[in-house]
């Protein structure tokens, strides 16, 4: 029940009104019967710093942060945590007594959703599709899971260009950048589709023959139906999963930062997936 004690969750992003995570998070809260409410807020880049100062304001507890806010918010948080530090992206923050700590769930979510559908990543060889923010987390388990080779294709070849020198300044991890859709790869054991392709039901135009000893094709996107990408990998014999093991995972360990206690996964998935 709401009333004068109720304390705000949000998400602010920019659109958000496609969202699932208020659904998911007001799930698990009032599972367990906790005193928060989760609601999302279209906040426009230019109005970031305004909204940020109105959670202050009103003491709301905690929020997520997606597209395009993710590395905006960065300057304006008093501490950046773990990961979020090192990847300068933040998709949660939790107010303690006045000061915004950020973090980066995206990570901790990519890499769950790589271990509940039992994929190896150590000593194997990656095709990463894509050079944004979720490209940039992907790449980060790649490298901290020892990953032996990654192939780095973006649309805007700069953009790959400046995540693999990230990647070799930052983690010290060499990837090998070519040319959007080239076929110059060679065996790769796994690709990961993190552009926004698929979305909207676009097919990512894949060289397939180029990929003998492909084992697992990993879309970050998720969809009701599934994919197009995942659809076609598994037309083809191919292990494929989207994203929303990886939306589940990060939400949930949100949840437990923003509360304290641990997420309830199952009633998430339920209402997550019950939704698709
Ligand atoms: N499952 C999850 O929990 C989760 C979490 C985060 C993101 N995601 C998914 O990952 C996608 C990317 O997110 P992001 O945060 O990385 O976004 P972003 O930073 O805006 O990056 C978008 C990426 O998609 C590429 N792209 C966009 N339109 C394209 C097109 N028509 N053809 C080829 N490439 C295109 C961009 O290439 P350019 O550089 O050339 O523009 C860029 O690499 C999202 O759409 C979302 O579905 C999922």
């Amino acid at each position: 029940m709401i009333d004068a004690r109720t304390k705000l969750l949000a998400l602010i992003g920019h659109p958000v009104a496609h969202s699932l995570s208020p659904r998911f998070q007001n799930a698990a809260l009032q599972y367990l019967r906790l005193p928060f409410v989760y609601l999302a807020f279209d906040i426009p880049p230019e109005r970031l710093r305004d909204a940020l100062e109105a959670f202050r304001v009103l003491g709301v507890l905690g929020f997520n942060v997606t597209v395009p806010h993710k590395e905006a918010i960065c300057p304006f948080l008093d501490v950046l945590e773990e990961e979020a530090k090192v990847l300068q992206a933040v998709n949660t923050v939790v107010n303690r007594e006045g000061k915004f700590f950020g973090y980066n769930t995206d990570v901790y979510g990519f890499q769950e959703s790589l271990r509940r559908e039992g994929v190896v990543v150590s000593g194997k060889t990656f095709l990463l599709l894509g050079a944004g923010g979720a490209a940039k987390s992907a790449l980060f388990v790649l490298a901290k899971e020892k990953a032996q080779k990654v192939y780095l294709m973006n649309r805007t070849h700069e953009r790959a260009v400046a995540l693999c020198a990230w990647a070799r300044n930052v983690l010290g991890f060499s990837c090998e950048v070519l040319p959007w859709l080239s076929q110059e790869v060679q065996a790769v054991h796994g690709i990961i589709n993190a552009t926004s392709l698929g979305l909207g039901g676009e097919v990512l135009p894949l060289p397939w023959e180029a990929f003998p000893s492909l084992e697992v094709v990993i879309d970050l996107v998720y969809h009701r139906e599934g994919t197009p990408l995942v659809w076609e990998a598994k037309m083809r014999g191919i292990k494929s999963f989207d994203g929303k093991y990886m939306l589940l995972y990060q939400g949930a360990r949100s949840f437990s930062l923003f509360t304290g206690v641990s997420a309830p996964l199952e009633v998430m998935e339920e209402a997550l997936f019950g939704g698709f």
